[in-house]
């Protein structure tokens, strides 16, 4: 279900998180596209696979986040590291084989300046909003481990409420000066994503 293409002229008014769903509603579909997540049968190894590579991404980028000082807690508050380790767990692999999950070098990149860390934050934290659609697509799936996997809907009933209050959050660290680059990092974020997942 791509987000539907928005008209590219600028409005004075437009929230941070609408601007950044209009200019990054290409990638978005693109990704979402190339990962075909959804398709019939929903396969276990593709999902293995999936979940081991972001894996590899939040392992190097959660930490290139916190580097800015002024996203550190809030980032620690939205980890999705401990939602891989038991998803992949849950789907057999043991702690030697998630530590030897390689890391995504490139993960970094987005989170270079603080405006665009915030707009990759952008990016992961709207891939709670997809992601319960992922969630609801995989259930009664066989393989599942108990309880689903929780990497695509880590805020559950509370999705709502975590996203509205990221989008306040988000405004205040990225001002009206810094758009472009928070605009540049979630577009980056989009790019290094569908490079090292699919
Ligand atoms: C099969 C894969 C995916 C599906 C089916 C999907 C679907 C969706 C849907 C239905 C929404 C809500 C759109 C709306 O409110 O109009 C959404 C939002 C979003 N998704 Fe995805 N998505 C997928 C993968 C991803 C991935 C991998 C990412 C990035 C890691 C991502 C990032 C986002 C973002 C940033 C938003 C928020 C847009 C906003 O500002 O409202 N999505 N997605």
């Amino acid at each position: 279900m791509p987000i539907a293409a928005r008209e590219s002229a600028p409005c004075p008014e437009e929230t941070l998180t609408r601007l950044l769903r209009r200019r990054t509603s290409d990638l978005h579909a693109r990704l979402e596209a190339s990962l075909d997540l959804l398709s019939r049968p929903v396969d276990r190894q593709r999902f293995v696979h999936v979940l081991g590579r972001f894996y590899g991404f939040h392992s190097v980028w959660e930490y290139a986040v916190r580097r800015h000082a002024g996203l550190r807690s809030f980032q620690e508050t939205r980890t999705r590291l401990p939602h891989l380790r038991r998803d992949l767990a849950g789907l057999g692999l043991d702690e030697d084989a998630i530590a030897r999950l390689p890391p995504c070098a490139a993960g970094a990149e987005p989170a270079g300046c603080e405006a665009g860390a915030v707009g990759s934050m952008y990016v992961m934290e709207g891939s709670t909003l997809g992601g319960q659609l992922i969630a609801r697509a995989l259930a009664g799936v066989d393989w599942l481990p108990e309880g689903g996997l929780s990497y695509f809907d880590p805020h559950g009933p509370a999705t709502g409420r975590m996203w509205r209050e990221f989008q306040d959050w988000a405004e205040t660290r990225a001002p009206p000066a810094r758009r472009d680059a928070a605009v540049a990092g979630a577009r980056r974020t989009f790019e290094v994503l569908e490079a090292w997942l699919t």
